[in-house]
C-alpha cells in the first residue's frame, strides 16, 4: 500500500476544499471581512508578506498546516539545521544555513564542528577582498587589480550575479565586476574586449571543477592572459572557488589561491559561501557579513517559529495550495525593483533545479505535481510584455510583487509611481472587472450601444487571480540576505510535502552526456548514424552550412 503524499487525508481533504473555493471570488472576500489583510499577513522585523490575495479562508490555512504537520515539516526543519544527511541520494547533509551562523553555536557533520572551517574561510575572504580592494595585492605588472572576472555557470553564476546587481550602490566605484557563464565564444569574447591583462582577476567559480562550460571558459581566458603577460601571471591574476582542490590543481591554479567550500553547500545555496568572492569584492566584506546576518536572522526565524507564523512554511503552502489544489503550475516572481532584475533568474535555478523531480523519497514515481514554472522580470518592465496574460489570459499565474517601501533613488516622484503600480496590479489582479462592470463604464463613457456590445466582453477582466505581496524597508545586504533564505526555504518544505530530495540535481546530467557524444560528430568527417533522424539531419546540415 502507497503512503504517497496524495493519498493522506490531509491532501485528499484541501482537494475536497480546493472545489468550493474555485466558486468562490476573492473580491467577495475581501468585501465580507474587513480583517482579512491583517489575518492573512505576517511580519518578520520590517518584512510584511502579505498573502491575503489568494483563493483561501481561514479553513484553508488550517488544511494546508494541517498537511504541513502531517509531512513533519517541523521535524524536518531541525533535522536540516542539525546536520542530518537529508540529501539521501549523494548522502550529504545541506547546511548552507552554516555559512550564514553568525550565532557561535557549533553545526555537527559526522560527529565534527563545521563552524571552525567556515570561519576560517571567512576570514581568507576577508583579507584577499581587502587586499584587492586596498591594492595591497596587485597583478603582475604592479597595478591595482580593479576589473573582477566571476567565471561560472549555473549556482556558481546566478547567486553572485543577482547579489552583485541587487547591491550595486554598496558596490566601490573603482571596482567593477564581470560575469562569464555561457559556453557561447561571445560571453568570453564580450567580457574580455573590454579589459586590460594587466588589471584583471579572474575567479574560476566551480562546485566540482568539472563543469564543461566554466573550464572552457577558464581555459580561454587563461590563454589571453598568458599571451598578454606571461605564464607567472596565472598566479597573481586567478583564483579559484571550489570543493575540488585536486581538479583545482590539475587546472594549473596553485590551492594557496583556492578559497574552499564543502559538499554540503548545494550549488544554487552556495552564494554565502566562497562562491560570494566576487560579491564580497564588490560591496566589501562587511557587507557581505551583513547580507549573512540577514539570512541567519530569517533561518532562526524559520528554525524557531511556529508553522502558522512561519514567513517560509506560509510561503511555501500557499505555493502549494496554487499549484496542487488549484491547479496552477507557473508562478510570476515580480520585483519592483530595478536593482532585483536579476533575482527571477536566481529563483528559478533554486525553484525549478530543487523541486523539479518525479521520484519521491518513498523511490516512486510521484502522482501529484512537484516544481514550479518561475519566471518573472522587474516591475514596471514586465507589466508592458505578459501582464496581458495575467489579467486576460485563461489560467491564473499567481505572483509574487516584491517591493521596497524606500528607493534608493528616490527622484521626484518616480518611486511613489512604482508603488502605486505595484499596488494597482495586485489588486486589479484580484479585483477584476465583471463585463456588467465594463458596459457601464463604457456607456459613462459615452459609447453607442454597439460599440458597448463590441468591446464589453475584451474590456472586462477576470479578477481572482492570487498574487502575495512582499514589502521591505529598503534593499540594502541584510535585507537581501533575508529575502533569499526566505526563498530558499520555501523551496525546502515544498520539497518536503512533495516527499522528494530538493538538494540534488541528477536532471540535468543526461543531456550534459549526450553533447560530449555530438561534439567529435560535429568536428569530426564521419557520416552521423547514432541518432534518430531529426538530430542526424541537423548535424549534417549544421556541419555543412559551417563549411
Ligand atoms: O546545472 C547543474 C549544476 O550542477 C548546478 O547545480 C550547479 O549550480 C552548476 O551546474 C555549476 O556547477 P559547478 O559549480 O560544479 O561548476
Amino acid at each position: 500500500m502507497s503512503n504517497a503524499v496524495n493519498k493522506l487525508r490531509a491532501w485528499k481533504r484541501l482537494e475536497r476544499h480546493a472545489k468550493k473555493m474555485k466558486k468562490i471570488k476573492m473580491r467577495d472576500l475581501f468585501a465580507e471581512d474587513s480583517e482579512r489583510a491583517g489575518k492573512f499577513s505576517l511580519q518578520l522585523e520590517s518584512m510584511l508578506f502579505d498573502f491575503s490575495k489568494n483563493l483561501i479562508s481561514e479553513k484553508t490555512v488550517l488544511y494546508l498546516l494541517k498537511l504541513a504537520q502531517d509531512r513533519k515539516v517541523s521535524e524536518k526543519i531541525e533535522a536540516m539545521f542539525s546536520g542530518e544527511k537529508i540529501n539521501f541520494t549523494e548522502n550529504r547533509a545541506v547546511l548552507h544555513t552554516a555559512l550564514r551562523n553568525t550565532s557561535n553555536t557549533p553545526v555537527f557533520v559526522d560527529g565534527k564542528d563545521v563552524m571552525p572551517k567556515i570561519k576560517e574561510v571567512l576570514a581568507k575572504m576577508r583579507r584577499f577582498t581587502e587586499d584587492v580592494r586596498l591594492g595591497k595585492i596587485l597583478g603582475q605588472t604592479g597595478k591595482k587589480l580593479t576589473n573582477i572576472v566571476n567565471i561560472g555557470i549555473g549556482g556558481s553564476d546566478l547567486g553572485p550575479v543577482m547579489a552583485v546587481e541587487a547591491l550595486k550602490r554598496y558596490k566601490s566605484k573603482d571596482i567593477n565586476t564581470y560575469f562569464i557563464s555561457n559556453i557561447d565564444g561571445t560571453a568570453c569574447a564580450e567580457v574580455l574586449n573590454k579589459l586590460d591583462p594587466e588589471t584583471t582577476l579572474f575567479i574560476v567559480a566551480s562546485k566540482t571543477f568539472t563543469t564543461i562550460e566554466t573550464l572552457t571558459n577558464a581555459k580561454t581566458c587563461r590563454k589571453w592572459l598568458v599571451d598578454a603577460l606571461g605564464e607567472h601571471a596565472v598566479a597573481k591574476h586567478f583564483v579559484a572557488l571550489s570543493t575540488n582542490a585536486e581538479k583545482v590543481k590539475e587546472f594549473g591554479i596553485d590551492t594557496n589561491n583556492m578559497f574552499e567550500f564543502w559538499d554540503f553547500v548545494g550549488g544554487r545555496y552556495s552564494m554565502w559561501s566562497a562562491i560570494g568572492l566576487s560579491i564580497a569584492l564588490a560591496v566589501g566584506m562587511d557587507n557581505f557579513e551583513k547580507m549573512l546576518e540577514g539570512a541567519h536572522a530569517m533561518d532562526d526565524h524559520f528554525r524557531h517559529t511556529e508553522l502558522k507564523s512561519n514567513l517560509p512554511v506560509m510561503l511555501a503552502l500557499i505555493s502549494i495550495w496554487n499549484n496542487n489544489f488549484m491547479g496552477w503550475r507557473s508562478q510570476a516572481i515580480i520585483p519592483y525593483d530595478q536593482y532585483l532584475r536579476y533575482l527571477p533568474s536566481y529563483l528559478q535555478q533554486l525553484e525549478m533545479e530543487s523541486n523539479g523531480k518525479f521520484v519521491s523519497r518513498q523511490d516512486e514515481f510521484v502522482k501529484y505535481d512537484t516544481g514550479t514554472v518561475i519566471f518573472g522580470g522587474a516591475g514596471t518592465d514586465v507589466q508592458h510584455s505578459f501582464f496581458q496574460m495575467l489579467h486576460q489570459g485563461t489560467t491564473p499565474i499567481p505572483v509574487d510583487f516584491i517591493i521596497p517601501a524606500i528607493s534608493h533613488n528616490e527622484i521626484g516622484n518616480h518611486h511613489e509611481i512604482l508603488i502605486a503600480n505595484v499596488l494597482a496590479q495586485s489588486e486589479a489582479l484580484m479585483r477584476g472587472k465583471t463585463v456588467k462592470e465594463a458596459a457601464a463604464e463604457l456607456e459613462k463613457a459615452g459609447k453607442s450601444k454597439e460599440e458597448i456590445d463590441l468591446l464589453k466582453k475584451n474590456k472586462s477582466f477576470p479578477g481572482n487571480n492570487p498574487s502575495n505581496t512582499i514589502v521591505v524597508k529598503k534593499i540594502d545586504p541584510y535585507t537581501l540576505g533575508m529575502l533569499v533564505a526566505l526563498y530558499e526555504h520555501k523551496v525546502f518544505v515544498q520539497g518536503i510535502i512533495w516527499d522528494i530530495n530538493s538538494f540534488d540535481q541528477f536532471g540535468v546530467e543526461l543531456g550534459k552526456q549526450m553533447a560530449l557524444k555530438i561534439l567529435p560528430e560535429l568536428q569530426g568527417e564521419d557520416a552521423t548514424t547514432s541518432h534518430d533522424s531529426s538530430t542526424a539531419s541537423l548535424i549534417r546540415y549544421i556541419k555543412n552550412i559551417r563549411k
